[in-house]
């Protein structure tokens, strides 16, 4: 009995100091930096989501933001970067934000048509540290959209094939049950 409780309790030592000495590796691997990569695409439904339809914006600008989790204090502000032809960014960030939120968010649009920030694609978090398991130092943020002013004749069919109008006439139903 006091053998296999000896037994546990050095396997459990063995254990701790083995996951400790892997989290000091990390810190001594020097600073952490990470890529945080993404799409910003006109929402040409306006549906606040991707269709086949949607548009890659180029030239739109988003930026980075961490804040403290505490107390919202900015702890990393990037530099506001435009998208490339395909509608695509890449912000390249140094350190470990473990203790903060991290959000890709919109700064405008290059289209006049197409520049209302949506609500649910405004903003995409991502995870900036190396200490929550997630391997590799290139992270993808969610897509980020603008809505375009009115949506385009197209969307009907597109949306029809993608089951939306059922979906919205079975949400509403609930809604109304
Ligand atoms: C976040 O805010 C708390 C409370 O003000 C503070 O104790 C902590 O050091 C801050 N962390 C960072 C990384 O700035």
């Amino acid at each position: 009995m006091a053998k296999s409780i000896i037994i546990a309790l050095v396997s459990l030592a063995i254990c701790v100091s083995s996951s400790l000495s892997f989290a000091h590796a990390k810190a001594a691997a020097g600073p952490s930096k990470f890529t945080v990569v993404g799409h910003v695409y006109c929402d040409t439904c306006r549906v606040e989501f991707e269709t086949k339809i949607s548009q890659p914006i180029s030239g739109a600008v988003v930026k980075l933001e961490c804040r403290n989790r505490t107390d919202g204090a900015v702890t990393y502000k990037s530099p506001e970067v435009t998208t490339s032809a395909k509608g695509e960014y890449s912000i390249v960030v140094e350190g470990d934000y473990e203790d903060s939120d991290c959000d890709v968010m919109l700064v405008k649009s290059s289209k006049p048509d197409c520049s209302d920030p949506t609500e649910g694609w405004r903003k995409a978090r991502v995870v900036l540290t190396s200490l929550d398991g997630i391997s590799g130092d290139v992270r993808f943020a969610n897509n980020l959209g603008f809505k375009r002013k009115e949506a385009i004749p197209e969307c009907k069919q597109v949306l029809t094939e993608m089951g939306y109008f059922e979906l919205q006439e079975e949400l509403g139903h609930e809604a109304a049950a």
